[in-house]
């Protein structure tokens, strides 16, 4: 089989702040990002429509040879990547491997809470699927006392529309971070449970006490995906590394540009594509 990049997709720009710590952990590794900025946001769709979507991109990444796919979007690690794994995987890309973000965030929040109150901020979507409690039941070994969550609805508009310093972006911050912090005044972990909020990091720092530990998912997810490639070998070797990263959006590739030119700190080039 031939060999080729890891595949990033992510509803708009969010999966951004997790490519650009993939860069940073596997230098040399080629990688595509897919932002499906047409349809952007995911988080109030339906499980349907959230999954249908995240299948259409994944496999477009697959017909451009990638032997590794990351859901850098929590809503869709939400609501698509059991069904893509277990139901289309088998058929469309066997030797293939689609991997998300939730387990990742679930065992490093694990792992670092100290009281075993965690919470969640993520969008309506990842918050009803109730993906994160049940995934921090399940992966944490016992370590985790209480999970509580928070949609901010607001949150990935005022990023995909670059709100982020705005007054308006500070009102329905405060407003979140109120109202997770009346579910469980004693929490000491918070998952960023959506791939857009470390856009908004400074803000929401501003606004929560500073004993408790943020987790942003870039770090973590690359963290783990050094170590799983390590394990995989076979899959490793399948990874393309000429040092190169392309971008595809489903919108206006020079608007694509301009954005993701500010998040990842250079110039780059998008492409069109329809899914
Ligand atoms: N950035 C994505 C997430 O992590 C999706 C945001 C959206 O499209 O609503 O959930």
């Amino acid at each position: 089989m031939m060999k080729g990049p890891i595949g990033v997709f992510d509803s708009g720009y969010g999966g951004l702040t997790v490519l650009k710590e993939l860069i940073k952990a596997l230098p040399g590794y080629d990688f595509l990002y897919l932002g499906d900025n047409a349809r952007t946001p995911y988080g109030t769709r339906s499980f349907n429509v959230v999954y249908q979507y995240s299948l259409q991109a994944v496999k477009y990444l697959l017909n451009q040879h990638c032997p590794l796919v990351i859901l850098a979007c929590n809503t869709a690690s939400a609501k698509a990547l059991k069904n893509i794994q277990v139901l289309d995987l088998p058929h469309i890309g066997p030797d293939r491997r689609v991997l998300g973000v939730i387990r990742p965030s679930v065992e490093k929040a694990a792992e670092i809470t100290r009281n075993g109150q965690v919470g969640v901020l993520g969008t309506v979507g990842t918050v009803v699927s109730e993906s994160y409690p049940i995934e921090l039941e399940k992966w944490s070994g016992g370590r985790i006392v209480s999970t509580v969550q928070e949609a901010c609805p607001m949150w990935v508009p005022i990023v995909e529309n670059n709100e982020i310093g705005s007054e308006g972006a500070d009102f329905f911050i405060k407003k979140n971070i109120d109202n997770i912090l009346s579910k469980d005044r004693e929490l000491d972990t918070l998952i960023l449970g959506c791939t857009h909020y470390p856009l908004l990091i400074e803000v929401i720092r501003k606004h929560l006490p500073p004993h408790i530990e943020i987790l942003e998912q870039g770090r973590i997810v690359s963290e783990k995906l050094v170590d799983y490639l390590k394990k995989k070998s076979d899959l490793a070797q399948r990874l393309s590394r000429n040092g190169e990263t392309l971008f595809r959006t489903t919108e206006y590739p020079d608007v694509f540009e301009s954005k993701a030119a500010l998040f990842m700190g250079h110039p780059v080039k998008a492409e069109n594509v329809h899914l």
